[in-house]
């Protein structure tokens, strides 16, 4: 495989990897371990051949107008916003994000030193990474994990450690039929182990955790002294049904969260780069230490923009017009509308409880032997490759998501429904070019 610098983000405009980008001989020693690049190889055909992409996980349309507007008026409103704020993080916000995490995690939360503004949830895993993990220290993985945690274990010469969800029925319907095993999760814990990374709602399932499995990880963190990393981005994109329980508010966990959110998922404004972290004075001023000799301040216009945001949000929390509850209602409307399309073509469709993802089961249209181009690619990504070159259709292979445990999504793909109504209808005309192998 190609090997390049750097990631190639899945939601990149520019994703697509140019001929040149081979490893450079000057890179330093601990990004050596990170240049597996596993999206290389399908950016290179996706550029090539598709033309509908339902797998990309990111918004194709703006969010509520108010939003844009917000950051427009603060560009305008003079030098204030124009330089240099706060290192963690820009007071508004900071008061803002205390304002609204507070009663979600049960707690009175101090802005001063409870709350930290990162570049994206990305920055906020980058600090938690380089500020708490040592050489040798073990950090557990949930597979399937969200891409980058592996990557970032491996940067701070951690020992990624990983646990499955796995199928408890043989043809899941529902993100809540994957779960932990128990005896498993537990085996995993050592003395080593310093810190678990929980994604919930998860990437790329769209399991919500229920309180009991939440109360075994915590009872496992609790006895092993370990720290938990809550990636909870999709905290605002979950559907009717199921609770998002935060493993902060647990019993003992508050001194050993670090609770993560984002303004690319709350907000839907990926491109702002606008992330925190909600947890214990000594957590937080770790990340500190390493967001301090690292990016030090994130941008003043999008911290203010996203304050007033987050401002009037609290305004209306438990009314119908409140952003957070119309973005979860859109999406419940469009991933409801993929679910059907996709079940009406006859892919077996796993329903998310949150997140705006879901995993299509594909075994309906191709045996493995018609889909083999002789790579030793795992299933999902020849599946991925073939439907690109016979269907024109992308979407996302998610063992790329996986290290041990790959084979357990091998009969999947990846969608995402947060995408316009006319690139949903533009899906449906693609679709229906697919023919279960039994029609033919
Ligand atoms: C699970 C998860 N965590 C973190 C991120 C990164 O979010 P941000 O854009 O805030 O850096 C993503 C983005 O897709 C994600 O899926």
């Amino acid at each position: 495989m190609l090997q390049m610098v750097g990631a190639v983000r899945e939601g990149s405009r520019e994703s697509s990897p140019s001929a040149d980008m081979t490893t450079p001989k000057r890179l330093a020693n601990r990004y050596q371990q990170c240049l597996e690049n596993m999206w290389l190889d399908i950016c290179e055909i996706k550029a090539k051949y598709s033309e509908v992409d339902v797998g990309v996980g990111l918004p194709d349309y703006p969010p509520s107008e108010y939003i844009q507007r917000t950051l427009s008026d603060v560009a305008l409103e003079g030098n204030e916003y124009l330089q240099y704020t706060r290192d963690q993080g820009h007071l508004r916000l900071v008061k803002a994000i205390a304002a609204l995490h507070g009663p979600l995690l049960g707690r009175d939360i101090d802005p001063m030193t409870e709350v930290i503004v990162t570049h994206g949830a990305y920055e906020s895993l980058h600090t938690a990474f380089l500020s708490l993990v040592n050489p040798g220290d073990e950090v557990i993985l949930i597979e399937p994990f969200f891409d980058v945690y592996k990557s970032m274990t491996k940067l701070v010469e951690g020992t990624p450690v990983y646990v499955p969800l796995r199928p408890s029925v043989e043809s899941p319907t529902s993100s809540a039929d994957w779960a932990l095993d128990p005896q498993e999760l537990e085996s995993k814990f050592s003395a080593k182990t310093k810190l678990l990374i929980l994604n919930n709602p998860n990437n790329p399932i769209g399991k919500v955790f229920k309180r009991e499995e939440l109360e075994v990880l915590a009872a496992l963190c609790i006895k092993h002294d370990v720290i938990c990393i809550s990636d909870e981005v999709y905290e605002w994109l979950v559907y009717p049904g199921a609770e998002h329980v935060r493993i902060a508010t647990l019993p003992g966990m508050w001194e050993r969260t670090i609770t993560i959110s984002s303004a690319s998922k709350s907000f839907s404004v990926t491109g702002w780069r606008v992330g925190w972290s909600v947890g214990p004075k000594d957590l937080i001023d770790c990340q500190m230490i390493a967001h301090q000799n690292g990016d030090a301040t994130c941008g003043t216009p999008v911290q203010e923009a996203i304050a007033r945001c987050i401002e009037l949000e609290l305004s209306r929390i438990d009314q119908p017009d409140c952003h957070f509850t119309q973005q979860r209602d859109d999406l419940l409307a469009k991933r409801d509308r993929l679910v059907e399309m996709a079940r009406e073509v006859g892919f077996k469709v796993c329903v998310p409880e949150g997140s705006y993802f879901l995993m299509v089961d594909w075994t309906a249209f191709a045996t493995k032997e018609m889909i083999d181009n002789g790579t030793d690619a795992t299933s999902d990504f020849q599946f991925a490759i073939w439907l690109l070159k016979n269907h024109h259709i992308a979407t996302i292979p998610p063992s790329a998501f996986c290290e041990e445990n790959k084979h357990l999504v091998g009969n999947y793909v990846r969608l995402c429904c947060f995408k316009t109504d006319e690139l949903l209808n533009k899906i449906k005309t693609y679709f229906a070019s697919l023919k279960p192998l039994e029609d033919v």
